[in-house]
């Protein structure tokens, strides 16, 4: 039996398993790279402040009942600084990040985003007491994070 040409069998054998499962990472890899994720929207990090509704960022009426703030949060703070809200009304927070990864912490509330550069996140929130609550960066950003905060002031 020659045992040298089994070797090479084995030998060619596994250098095809392996292309073929290259190829198969390289697909699964490129095709995730062309479709977003779960049907989030994407923004170029760069473009942000050119882009609506990040290009004149704050709280905007929609509707009767429903209003929009747009939020661009980058080290070490969120843009605009002033946000002002009605209280009893759908709140939708927009938010990207034009450098790292943050968060968009509403304490006291259910509001926990997780700001993605490159993605476009949104939550609804209903205030239904006026105050003033305080927002937090929840992710760990840079040697300013702990002092990446801001206010919502909710009125009547
Ligand atoms: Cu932004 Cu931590």
């Amino acid at each position: 039996m020659d045992f040298h040409k089994y070797e090479k069998i084995w030998l060619v054998f596994g250098i095809l398993s392996l292309v073929i499962f290259l190829s198969i990472v390289g697909i699964t890899a490129f095709g995730q790279g062309h479709t977003p994720a779960g049907g989030m929207d994407t923004i170029d990090p760069e473009k942000v402040s050119e882009i609506a509704p990040f290009d004149n960022p704050g709280v905007k009426q929609l509707d009767k009942n429903t209003y929009e703030v747009a939020l661009v949060a980058k080290a070490f703070g969120y843009e605009p600084s002033e946000i002002k809200v009605p209280v009893g009304k759908e709140i939708i927070f927009t938010l990207t990040s034009t450098d790292v990864v943050h968060s968009f912490t509403i304490k006291d509330t259910k509001v926990n985003m997780m700001v993605v550069p490159g993605r476009i996140t949104h939550k609804s929130y209903t205030f239904d007491k006026p105050g003033k609550y305080l927002v937090l960066c929840n992710e760990y950003c840079g040697t300013g994070h702990h002092f990446m905060s801001t206010e919502i002031e909710v009125y009547e």
